[in-house]
Order: structure tokens, then C-alpha cells, then sequence
């Protein structure tokens, strides 16, 4: 089972690298000494960093798979105490947002080390304030002791836990947290709102599977799209739920549906979102160049003769999507190996 799975990534991979068969059917080889002796085997640096973007690469979800090569990846694995653990996931934070000019990478970890944040970097939630997708995550880090402002935007602290330990949390230095205030150069009133967001979106809530082995403590980053904060954070009714509030700063009607406020907000505060990002320095991309840089990543996989795969409702944007060529075209959600998959038991609060 371990051992087809394993001898399936080898063989793709270095087919793919044009490494030479006999170093296949040593490392093969290789490899079934160590699972026989151990149950599991090892990977080399050479082969997490390639399973690692082959992985972004069969992200069926993802529209910025242009990148996928360009992913930096730090194989982290050796790290073994708590302070060095600590010091990786800021030094990630810090360099992939890298004052501003995005960096996509990814840190793996040994399975030692468990994260419990759906992101590095996420708001907290409270009964009438912040964001509600973090509310179970915020009651778990105030049992850990974490206490917040109460404010709308209260970066939430890394929970962790060492295997067999209890566990912990740590809040980030304040300085390598970069966010962009939100607002919008022909409608000051936006501003008066106090939205911000921040910079980069460090997923840490997926497995990282390669080869048959799994990395459960292996966050990742690229950087937004400006419709997932301007149409979603903060327009969903079960998130900020802010597009009255925002209409109402455009000075639109918003006592009837036909005067199309809503859809007029969105379109001016995704714009303003873009801007107010693209003003401060720090790397997004609007849905109209995602989309094209995807019709390129595309065409550079079926010219390698590879099918890309992917997931219809995710890759078309959810501004305008019949604008962008993913709305008008098919795809195939089958699912590729090396790949990122959702945790089975999510921010499960061990208080509860
Ligand atoms: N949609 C998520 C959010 O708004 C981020 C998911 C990853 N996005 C990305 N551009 N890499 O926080």
C-alpha cells in the first residue's frame, strides 16, 4: 500500500526530472528496506520539495497555480524543540510577507508539532463582533489563556501542541504582521468604516499528502485574490456581513434590491480593496489576472501533455464570473497525488 504509493511518486518524479533509471530503481529499492524495517520511509529534501509543488500544482480549488514552481520550500523537518518551532512559524510569516512583495512558500514540520489555526494569521471571533468563522478557534485560545481587545480585528494567537503534551499558544510579535487598510480614493467615507485585512493568507489547516505520507503540520502561502476579502470575508451574511454598511459609505440606495446597491458595493469595494492593497505595497491580484495567468497555466500543463484538474465553483470568481473564461469551460474534479487535504477533525476545542 505505503510501498506502491511511494514507488508511484518516485517513478513520476523522476521521470519528470529526467533522472537517470538506475537512480530509480535504487531509491526504490531504498525504500522498500526502510519500509520493511520500519513501516515508513523517508523522504530526501529533493523529493519534499518537488511533492510539495506538485501538490499546489493538483490543487483543484486553486486559480493561482501558475506559480506552482515558484513555491519556496522549507523543509523544516528537523526542527525538534519548542522555541525553534515558535521561531520557524514568525520567521515564515515574516518572510513570506517579505515587507509586502508576497513570497509563496510553504514550511513542513515534523508530525511532532501540531497546529490547531485554520490560518496563521485569522481575526478573532466573538458572540457580536470580529469573525465568525474564528469563533470556536478564539474560545479555544481564551481557554489556553489568550485573552483579546474584543475589537474587530484581534489577531489570534498560534495554538499548538507538542505530541503527548498539552496545549499552548503564542502570540505573534506585532510587527511581522503586516494588514492593508481598506479604502477607496473617490468615496472617503469607506475609510470612516475602519476595515483592514491582513496580508497574507497562510492556510495551516490541510494536509500535506506525498507519496503516501503524510504532513500534518505544513502551512502554506500564496497571496489574495481580492475577491476571497472583498466579495467573501467581508460581504458574506456569516462573516462580516459588511455590504450595508459599505453601500451606504458609496451613498447608494439601499431601501430597494432593484436599485442594484448591492451589486454596485461590491464592484466598488472589491475595487477599492485592490487598490488599497496594491497603494500599501503588498501583493494581490484581481480575479481578471488570475484568471488569465490560469488560461497560461493551462495551456504550459496540456503542452506538457498533463490534464490539469480542478474544481468549477472555486475557479470561477465570485465577481463577475462570466467575464473570465473558467466560468465558460468544464472541469475535472479528480483528485491527483501529491496533493492538500482538508484535516478530518477540525479546530475541535479539547474543552468541549
Ligand atoms: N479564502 C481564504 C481567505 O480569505 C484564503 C485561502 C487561500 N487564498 C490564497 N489566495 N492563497 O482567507
Amino acid at each position: 500500500m505505503l510501498q506502491d504509493k511511494a514507488t508511484a511518486f518516485i517513478i513520476e518524479m523522476h521521470q519528470a526530472l529526467n533522472i537517470n533509471e538506475n537512480k530509480t530503481k535504487s531509491r526504490i529499492q531504498e525504500i522498500k528496506k526502510e519500509i520493511s524495517q520500519t513501516g515508513t520511509y523517508t523522504h530526501t529534501t529533493e523529493e519534499l520539495e518537488y511533492g510539495a509543488k506538485v501538490a499546489w500544482r493538483n490543487s483543484n480549488r486553486c486559480i493561482g497555480r501558475f506559480f506552482w514552481d515558484k513555491l519556496i520550500v522549507r523543509d523544516l523537518r528537523h526542527i525538534d524543540s519548542e522555541s525553534s518551532f515558535i521561531n520557524a512559524i514568525e520567521d515564515h510569516i515574516e518572510t513570506a510577507t517579505n515587507g509586502g512583495k508576497i513570497k509563496p512558500m510553504i514550511s513542513i514540520f515534523s508530525n511532532h508539532f501540531e497546529i490547531m489555526n485554520e490560518q496563521l494569521i485569522r481575526y478573532a471571533g466573538y458572540n457580536h463582533i470580529g469573525d465568525p468563522k474564528s469563533k470556536k478557534f478564539t474560545q479555544l485560545a481564551q481557554h489556553l489563556g489568550w485573552q483579546g481587545q474584543g475589537t474587530e480585528f484581534d489577531i489570534l494567537p498560534l495554538a499548538y501542541r507538542i505530541k503527548n503534551q498539552t496545549f499552548k499558544y503564542h502570540t505573534y510579535k506585532t510587527v511581522i504582521i503586516k494588514e492593508v487598510q481598506i479604502t477607496h480614493d473617490q468615496y472617503p467615507d469607506l475609510e470612516k468604516l475602519n476595515l483592514k485585512w491582513y496580508a497574507v493568507p497562510i492556510i495551516s489547516n490541510m494536509d500535506l499528502e506525498i507519496g503516501g505520507l503524510y504532513y500534518h503540520t505544513a502551512p502554506f502561502n500564496g497571496w489574495y485574490m481580492e475577491t476571497e476579502i472583498g466579495v467573501r470575508n467581508f460581504t458574506d451574511e456569516y462573516r462580516y456581513n459588511k455590504l450595508r454598511d459599505i453601500a451606504t459609505a458609496f451613498h447608494l440606495d439601499t431601501t430597494q434590491t432593484s436599485s442594484y446597491w448591492r451589486d454596485r458595493a461590491l464592484v466598488e469595494f472589491n475595487y477599492a480593496v485592490y487598490h488599497s492593497f496594491k497603494q500599501s505595497g503588498v501583493s494581490i491580484v484581481d480575479h481578471y489576472t488570475a484568471s488569465k495567468q490560469f488560461m497560461k497555466f493551462e495551456e504550459n500543463e496540456s503542452k506538457l501533455n498533463r490534464k490539469v484538474t480542478g474544481k468549477w465553483s472555486w475557479l470561477a470568481p465570485p465577481l463577475s464570473p462570466s467575464l473570465v473564461h473558467n466560468y465558460h469551460k468544464g472541469y475535472d474534479n479528480e483528485m491527483r497525488s501529491p496533493n492538500f487535504l482538508y484535516k478530518k477533525k477540525q479546530n475541535v476545542c479539547p474543552f468541549h
